[in-house]
């Protein structure tokens, strides 16, 4: 298959890419605008370096608000869409502006695309955020009620994809990751930004008491997830979680990574953020019978992998 991966030099965009390419029958066009955002220019070329001479796989720097569809789309058999701006925090303010540039607008856009030039697959990532405060583990009819302007952005999202899935049968399937952690992580992101201070040996800023929970998934689990998605019958028009193995609380993943560093670290304890959610937690039983999904690394391990990563690649 032909499959076109958009935001592919992001986090979960490169690992995706890697994996679609372990499938010999999968030519993968993975395609970045390098769009100013949390993780640097850098890191997300860095992301994609060693995929750039694989045969199957090819580079396209290309805006989708500025993209030509018809010399794109034409032959494409499966959308990912997973290009955008992430992140919870920083969506506040003037900022959201952004977020609805290249979150609500180019998601639009490309709808518009595979509306002209129809593909067998449009596979939108979405997020935990467009559900807000919920208690307990939470399926996918959950009322959505995001917290934040990025779940808003997300969720709008969605919905457009919904919108163009009923008026011009775009087959939709929309995934909902939650907390995505591993090699390569976003630097605005907890994890990231933990092991970068006690590297440093500086104090860890956590919002609220700590005690906050997250689904967090391993980045490998996530994208194994993502790409069966590609050949998995019966999905167009569902959504469905991506969660990980193990939940756990924000101290008790410092407790962890203090313990793989062998020392201890100073805690600094800000406001709680605005905009989140104190819990997530995915039922994630759509994904076991409809992708075959059944994450398998669980935090130590994933910990482990994101550690080595940054402390191998220190200059990004
Ligand atoms: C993450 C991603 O950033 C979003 O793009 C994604 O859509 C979202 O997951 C999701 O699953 O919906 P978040 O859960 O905030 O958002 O992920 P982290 O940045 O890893 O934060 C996890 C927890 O650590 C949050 O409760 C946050 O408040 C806390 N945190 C973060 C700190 O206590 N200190 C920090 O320095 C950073």
């Amino acid at each position: 298959m032909k499959i076109l991966v958009t935001g592919a030099s992001g986090f979960i965009g490169s690992h995706l890419c890697e994996q679609l390419l372990q499938d010999e029958n999968h030519n993968v066009i993975g395609l970045d605008a390098y769009i100013k955002s949390s993780t640097p220019v850098k890191a997300r070329k860095h992301n994609l370096a060693h995929l750039l001479h694989h045969p199957r796989f090819t580079f396209i720097k290309q805006d989708l608000l500025k993209t030509n569809w018809e010399n794109l789309l034409p032959n494409i058999d499966i959308v990912y869409h997973l290009a955008g701006i992430p992140g919870v925090r920083s969506s506040w303010g003037k900022d959201f502006k952004t977020y609805i540039k290249n979150n609500i607008e180019a998601t639009q856009q490309l709808l518009e695309g595979c509306r002209q030039f129809p593909v067998k697959k449009f596979i939108y990532a979405s997020t935990s955020s467009v559900y807000g405060e919920k208690t307990g583990q939470v399926n996918e009819a959950a009322t959505t009620e995001p917290l934040s302007p990025y779940g808003v952005s997300k969720l709008t999202g969605e919905q457009l994809c919904k919108v163009y899935a009923h008026n011009d049968n775009v087959p939709v399937v929309i995934l909902r990751f939650f907390t995505v952690y591993g090699p390569r992580q976003r630097p605005d992101m907890a994890f990231h930004r933990f092991i970068n201070h006690i590297m440093q040996n500086k104090p860890i800023t956590i919002y609220g008491d700590g005690n906050q929970t997250r689904d967090f998934t391993y980045v490998k689990d996530c994208v194994t997830a993502i790409a069966a998605a590609a050949t998995a019958e019966g999905i167009i028009g569902q959504t469905i979680n991506i969660g990980g193995k193990e939940r756990a609380s924000v101290l008790e993943c410092i407790s962890i990574i203090e313990e793989i560093f062998g020392t201890k670290v100073e805690r600094q304890f800000m406001g709680k953020a605005y905009g989140e959610p104190r819990h997530t937690w995915a039922d994630i039983s759509k994904a076991q019978s409809l992708l075959g999904y059944e994450p398998q690394t669980d935090l130590r391990q994933g910990l482990r992998a994101e550690i080595i990563d940054i402390c191998n690649n220190p200059s990004l």
